[in-house]
């Protein structure tokens, strides 16, 4: 399979063909994303939670991030490698989120980064972008600020919160993000807002009108506790896991693992002597 670049990312928008995103968090997962044939892998700080046990996103700090993210680059051939800038990494100012965003690119190995935020991060996607570095904007539900968003809830509900969603979509398309994250807003706002941008809309949450879609792998593989209303399970693995591994603890118990299978044999010859 071809390498995804931007360029692949842009044609498949302009032929309205939907690009899919998902994210990975280790070389195993991204090489599972990778084989898949998914386009984008993201390497979200979701990992936080999903991978690391961590209460929330904002717990993860820029070597953890770095660390995972070069775990799954080793993993990745095909697919465009987008990592997460995490809390506190690109907020201070623009210098601040370039030196960031370069140690993503440099030491994680990373092709693009995606930070949070509306029209008041358009300074510093701008600087981003024109020292050339792709940036994927996420809007809507942006989980780094939950604690003032006041928990994981649908954004943009009445008319004056989706216009706002509307003047960061466009500030964001104009500070020259690649494409823009929704997540959690209402199918009507998040298609409206892909209407109006000539870039194309991730959406999570956002409802089938998007140009992409992404998940968060453990969420629809049931390999993480709390799923969202969003996200369809298309597989229990955690519960075919713990099956293998109760099956395995059985047979250890009755010694019906291992088997002569799994047994390496003395040569003969050997053996007739080691037993004298
Ligand atoms: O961290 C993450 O996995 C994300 C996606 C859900 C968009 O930001
Ligand atoms: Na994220």
């Amino acid at each position: 399979r071809p390498k995804v670049t931007i360029t692949t990312l842009r044609k498949l928008y302009k032929r309205k063909e939907p690009i899919t995103v998902m994210t990975a968090h280790d070389f195993p997962t991204g090489t599972l994303v990778d084989k898949a044939g998914i386009e984008m892998t993201l390497v979200g700080d979701s990992l936080a939670m999903v991978a690391l046990g961590y209460n929330s996103t904002t717990d993860i700090t820029m070597d953890e991030m770095l660390h995972h993210c070069r775990a799954v680059a080793r993993g990745t051939r095909s697919s465009f490698l987008v990592a997460d800038m995490p809390f506190g990494s690109y907020e201070t100012n623009p210098d601040q989120a370039v030196n960031n965003a370069v140690r993503m690119l440099k030491e994680g190995k990373a092709e693009a980064v995606k930070l949070e935020g509306g029209k008041e991060m358009a300074p510093t996607i701008l600087r981003l972008t024109q020292v050339g570095i792709p940036v994927l904007g996420h809007i809507g539900l942006t989980p780094q600020r939950q604690a003032s968003l006041g928990g994981f809830k649908v954004q943009g509900k009445t008319v004056a919160k989706a216009k706002a969603m509307i003047e960061d979509a466009l500030a964001l398309q104009k500070a020259g993000c690649y494409a823009i994250v929704l997540e959690a807003v209402p199918e009507q706002v998040a298609t409206h807002i892909t209407n109006i941008l000539s870039i194309p809309t991730i959406g999570i949450g956002a409802g089938a009108g998007c140009s992409g879609q992404v998940l968060v792998q453990q969420d629809l593989l049931g390999l993480y506790g709390h799923v969202p209303r969003f996200c369809k399970t298309y597989r229990s693995l955690a519960e075919d896991i713990i099956g293998a591994l109760r099956e395995y603890s059985a047979d250890v118990k009755s010694r019906a693992f291992p088997a002569e299978e799994h047994c390496y044999p003395m040569p003969q010859v050997e053996l007739d002597k080691f037993m004298l």
